[in-house]
């Protein structure tokens, strides 16, 4: 959502708009940074895109002053415009802030502080300015007054602040990412490390309560508690991604480079992230030897990787586990949630609120929590008992690609694993995964030049419908999450069995169908029958099968009729990514930043 970056060294405000333009990736609709110039506050913000900023104040890249913080702003309280984007100015224009997450009591604060204050925006952010010149007018210094202000505060904050004529920066965070960069002879804050990789790979994570405050030798952090501060030791951490991953290299779009770095991605998971095996496989040991309930939990994307890991459990150890979405996760389910069970939270950003609400509660009933998180250093990830960092470099493309997949896939590897311990019959998978990188080559070599072909056939398409069976029914849901959210075209996805239930009814001449096939001999017949319900009621069928067995209109043809059908999840969903993309390419659409999305949703 909102973007925040802080730089303290030399050409701060440059920096500051290239990290700024890599966060542009969280979605956004307007974008500012105040530079300290001569010891005084400048601000330039507008409604729009960085670009849009750098056209309107060219002199924006010139200021060369060694302190500067900058935004990106999704609105939630007030509308898009130049005003009310970040940074936010107190009265005097001495105090500069910028803040992710929304104030719950601003209104309260700003009558409170109205008769004295002038209010320039209808931003929540506002009042955090405002309290604390008021608290400086009343005598309290930088830190105290900035620590004052920021207690009283309800709700959800990651804050950067800067005052006139000091070279320091101010940070506060409660519920919502912030991390601090560390440099050589100068220091950053952002909202996430990768906007900060082209300067630094060390980092500090600032947790809910902390303060900090940076110059560019020091950085001190604090809990604020009974009245006093509290330094807090910090560890810094060396996070291995490197600048080269936040380009987009030869692609015209990040989601294309990003499904095609698949093949390295799987790879990459079973050679190296095998080390962080151990600690997830002692946990679902354990749990299991218990008998224990076992429930996932995540949202969109990563939700459907959960049903896949639902069926995995099941299949491959016989153990059955829930999975629900994480804002589904409500008393009821935590009804009977004890110290025996376990949550395992799945998300690429490690900072979705809904599945860190859904951790929470279930931590306060004593479950323990596994996680298989992308970003090193996430909330999520710092809040679990053990983390499998499934390591798919950065995902810049709003629409989740290579992490689905990673996830699909650190659940076969942990899951293989977990079966050899208990003596399940999980040979047949484990063996199929070594080859699992060139099977995934071929699927992006083979499909891509018929996803691009598909896509003009589709593109004119008011409603598409995806449908699978078994474990490939989240292969359908995921197929038409993506086609929906980054080409606008409706899409639903359903299980094939479900059809004759009412989803039937929406067939007419011409409708596409996607049915996503199966390696089973039982669900073929199935999936063989319900095609031909389609077929006799017009829809043209498309399907996505290891060979020539249903009788489909169009079908794409990827890996091998052998393949386990556990493993068919990660390679059927790759036409369909690439399906979407071009779908999307082809109708004007860019993928990488669909209207109204985020990548990281850290709002309920
Ligand atoms: C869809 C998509 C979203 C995310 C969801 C959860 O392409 O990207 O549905 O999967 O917002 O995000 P994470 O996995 O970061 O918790």
């Amino acid at each position: 959502m909102c973007g925040i970056v802080g730089i303290i060294g030399k050409d701060a405000a440059r920096k500051v708009i290239n990290s700024l333009k890599i966060l542009e990736y969280r979605g956004y609709d307007s974008a500012g940074i105040a530079v300290m110039l001569n010891g005084r506050i400048e601000v330039r913000k507008a409604a729009g895109t960085i670009e849009n900023l750098i056209s309107r104040y060219p002199d924006i890249l010139e200021m060369r002053g060694e302190l500067s913080i900058g935004h990106t702003r999704w609105a939630t309280h007030g509308k898009v415009s130049d005003s009310n984007a970040h940074p936010i100015t107190d009265c005097s224009r001495r105090i500069a802030v910028v803040h992710n997450g929304t104030i719950d009591n601003y209104m309260e604060i700003r009558e409170r502080l109205s008769a004295k204050h002038e209010f320039r925006t209808e931003t929540d952010t506002e009042v955090i300015a405002h309290l604390i010149e008021e608290k400086l007018n009343r005598g309290l210094g930088r830190l105290e007054a900035f620590v004052s202000a920021i207690s009283e505060l309800r709700g959800e904050y990651a804050v950067a602040c800067m005052f006139e004529g000091a070279n320091e920066l101010y940070l506060a965070r409660n519920r919502i990412p912030l991390v601090i960069g560390v440099g050589e002879g100068e220091n950053y804050c952002a909202s996430d490390v990768i906007a900060l990789l082209n300067l630094t790979n060390k980092f500090i994570y600032v947790n809910d309560g902390e303060f900090a405050l940076i110059t560019s030798k020091n950085i001190d952090v604090w809990r604020f508690e009974e009245g006093r501060l509290i330094p807090v030791e910090k560890r810094i951490n060396l996070v291995d991604w490197s600048p080269s991953m936040t380009s987009k290299g030869k692609y015209e779009h990040f989601m294309l480079k990003e499904i095609f770095e698949q093949e390295d991605v799987v790879k990459r998971i079973l050679m190296e992230s095998r080390r962080y095996i151990k600690g997830a496989l002692s946990i679902l040991e354990e749990t299991m030897k218990n008998g224990g309930r076992i429930i996932f939990l995540a949202a969109g994307t990563s939700y459907h990787a959960s049903m896949v890991g639902k069926y995995l459990l099941n299949s491959l150890l016989g153990y059955p586990s829930e999975v629900s979405i994480a804002s589904e996760f409500t008393r009821w389910n935590l009804r009977g949630l004890s110290e025996d069970d376990l949550v395992i939270a799945v998300s690429q950003s490690g900072e979705t609120a809904d599945v860190l609400m859904a951790v929470k509660s279930a931590k306060e009933k004593g479950a323990k929590i596994l996680s298989f998180v992308n970003v090193p250093g996430s909330t999520l990830s710092r809040e679990s008992d053990e983390v499998f960092f499934f390591s798919a470099g950065p995902e810049i493309g709003v629409a989740a690609t290579k992490t689905y997949v990673a996830e699909l896939v650190s659940f076969l590897l942990t899951f293989t694993e977990l079966g050899k311990i208990t003596g399940d019959p999980v040979y047949h998978v484990a063996e199929a995964l070594p080859r699992l990188p060139s099977i995934v080559a071929s699927c992006l070599e083979s499909s891509n030049r018929i996803a691009k072909a598909l896509s003009e056939a589709i593109k004119g398409e008011n409603s598409i419908f995806f449908m699978g069976r078994g474990i490939n029914y989240p292969t359908a849901l995921e197929g038409a999450l993506k086609m929906k959210e980054i080409s606008y075209i409706h899409a639903e996805g359903f299980p094939a069995g479900e059809y004759k239930h009412g989803p039937l009814a929406l067939i007419s001449e011409g409708t596409y169908s996607i049915v996503i096939g199966s390696n089973d001999q039982e669900i073929r017949d199935l999936l063989l029958s319900n095609v031909n319900e389609l077929k006799a009621r017009g829809s043209k069928v498309i399907s996505v099968e290891t060979d020539e067995h249903l009788p489909s209109d169009i079908r794409i043809k990827v890996a091998e009729n052998g393949l386990p059908e556990e493993v068919l999840p990660v390679v059927f969903v790759i036409p369909l990514q690439l399906l979407a993309y071009y779908t999307a390419v082809t109708l004007g659409r860019n993928p990488d930043k669909p209207r109204n999305l985020a990548k990281s949703v850290t709002v309920k």
